[in-house]
């Protein structure tokens, strides 16, 4: 091999690599990734990215990149503690985590809920969400989550139409400490500050998107 073909097909290689390493998120969405234990996400997640409520698997399609590559990276690091999706997450790699992120992103999700103006919210769940409850410490849901709980930029991630199963579990799971993942707090004094009852029920009115809504 001349020396002129060995740097030929060297840069041709280093052309190549970032093209061969560029994982790709639909694959990795419909397929899995290259370790065998980061199973297909579409066999829970749902063909269409949209969850599976009666399983209580949450919708993953039009969430923030930000935000799904955020939970992806907190089971590694043991922030947030769950025994399917923690060995899962820990199978992939950043670069299939960034790029399944960004393909779940992409697919559409489900409509924004209609919010309904009226002046006063009549019931005590319904309160809880818009307004919180101030002698202790709960803001509205709304006020972080969204009109209707359907998400907030790259952070706030929407609560609308997710299984209820699925939303107990997250508020409970901040409640004994197994979710700890939440920026500056924010979601743990809201979440022990609930009583059992409560959860349930935002859980119930945050999962059925028509809820009578109000905006606040
Ligand atoms: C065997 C079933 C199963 C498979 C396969 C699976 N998931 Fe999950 N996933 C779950 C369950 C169950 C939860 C809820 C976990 C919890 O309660 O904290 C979840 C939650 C999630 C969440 C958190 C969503 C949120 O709103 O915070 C993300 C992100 C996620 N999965 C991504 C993926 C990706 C990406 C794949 C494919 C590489 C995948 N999952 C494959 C079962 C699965
Ligand atoms: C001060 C802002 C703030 C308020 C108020 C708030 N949240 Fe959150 N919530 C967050 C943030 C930030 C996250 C995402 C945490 C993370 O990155 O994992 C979150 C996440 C959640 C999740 C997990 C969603 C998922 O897909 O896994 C649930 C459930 C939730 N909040 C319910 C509620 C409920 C119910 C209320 C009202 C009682 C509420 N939140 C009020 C900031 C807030």
């Amino acid at each position: 091999m001349t020396l002129l073909s060995r740097v030929v097909i060297g840069s041709a290689l280093i052309l190549a690599w970032p093209i061969a390493h560029a994982a790709d998120g639909q694959k990795v969405f419909t397929q899995g990734g290259s370790n065998p234990a980061a199973m297909a996400c579409l066999g829970c997640h749902g063909p269409d990215g949209k969850g599976i409520a009666a399983a209580g698997f949450p919708r993953l399609a039009g969430l923030p990149a930000g935000y799904l590559s955020k939970q992806l990276h907190d089971w590694r690091t043991g922030s947030r503690k769950q025994l399917v999706m923690e060995p899962l997450a820990k199978a992939l790699t950043d670069d299939e985590i960034k790029a399944v992120s960004s393909y779940l992103a992409g697919l559409p999700g489900d409509p924004a809920p209609t919010v309904r103006r009226q002046q006063i919210a009549n019931d005590p769940t319904t309160r809880l969400a818009l307004y919180g409850d101030w002698s202790r410490q709960i803001p509205g849901c709304v006020q972080c989550h969204g009109p209707g709980g359907s998400g907030v930029g790259e952070y706030f991630p929407p609560l609308a139409g997710q299984p209820a199963s699925y939303l107990v579990a997250q508020l409970n799971g901040w409640r004994d400490g197994s979710r700890s993942n939440d920026p500056n707090q924010l979601m743990v004094g809201v979440a022990k500050a609930m009583t059992d009852d409560e959860v349930v029920a935002i859980a119930e009115f945050f999962a059925n998107p028509a809820s009578p809504e109000v905006k606040p």
